[in-house]
């Protein structure tokens, strides 16, 4: 019995010009109400870090604490595709990246695993790829870095870094990445990156032209003390956590969602 949802059917999505959506959870509950409400990937991001453990920073953030929350997301949403991240210093050397991957594939049921990435990863990429573990690549704020950026800013906004950003794109996809994800970034810059390379591109304050979204879940719920700019409190319009979770969906399959 497979999948109802694989990464190949979500690929196809991108083919027939059709958005799909991911939410981050760290646990089986609100995995479960992800899966009911129809959302096609979870992301088990280590923002947990922040919005689960309470630190400043994704930097403490362990492989064990994310195979833990995987495992937990695993059980709530069996049939839902999952995307775990591959936390700081877990990479680091190719070893024990592939190491890492294989816990958070075996022990966490990842069907993709996300890596913060510069073209620095693209060995690294195409030697997970050919062992069999599909990689999501993510591109311009990468929150791990946060003590070399100094801010939690839009990148790619100087026609330098937005150059950058795109050529990694095209050697990343190159290199076996899946996926690609985009953090906070012009929305021309997702666009051009988007149009540039036949992997789906998943977009976090990166516009509409991207061809999933992706949101921290106690966003949508308005739980996180403060929502980003390029998030929404989707709990305000509806009536319950599933059906908030159901209006996002909708409204980025309808391309109502981002704004
Ligand atoms: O860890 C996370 O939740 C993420 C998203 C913000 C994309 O990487």
């Amino acid at each position: 019995m497979g999948l109802p949802i694989t990464i190949k059917k979500l690929k196809e999505k991108k083919q027939n010009g059709e958005k799909f959506t991911m939410l981050t959870a760290y646990d089986a509950t609100l995995a479960m109400l992800c899966e009911k409400a129809g959302v096609d990937m979870i992301l088990v991001g280590d923002s947990l870090g922040m919005v689960i453990q309470g630190h400043d920073t994704t930097v403490p953030v362990s492989v064990d604490d994310m195979v833990y929350h995987a495992k937990a997301v695993a059980r709530g949403a069996p049939n839902t595709v999952k995307m775990v991240d591959m936390p700081f210093m877990s990479f680091a050397y190719p070893s024990q990246a592939i190491d890492n991957a294989a816990r958070l594939m075996q022990e966490g049921h990842a069907e993709i695993i996300k890596i913060e990435s510069t073209v620095h990863q693209t060995q690294l990429i195409t030697e997970l790829s050919r062992n069999g573990v599909p990689v999501c690549a993510h591109l311009g704020l990468t929150p791990q870095t946060i003590h070399k950026l100094g801010s939690y800013g839009k990148r790619g906004k100087d026609a330098a870094e937005a150059q950058q950003i795109l050529s990694d794109a095209k050697e990343l996809e190159q290199s076996g990445a899946d996926m690609l994800l985009l953090e906070c970034v012009p929305d021309q810059l997702a666009k051009a990156v988007t149009e540039a390379v036949d992997v789906p591109v998943i977009g976090i304050g990166a516009g509409r032209a991207v061809d999933a979204q992706v949101l921290v879940i106690y966003d949508i719920l308005g739980m996180s003390g403060y929502i980003p700019s390029f998030a929404k409190n989707f709990l305000a319009e509806t009536d319950s956590i599933e059906n908030a979770i159901r209006k996002y969906v909708a409204d980025v399959k309808n391309g109502v969602f981002p704004v």
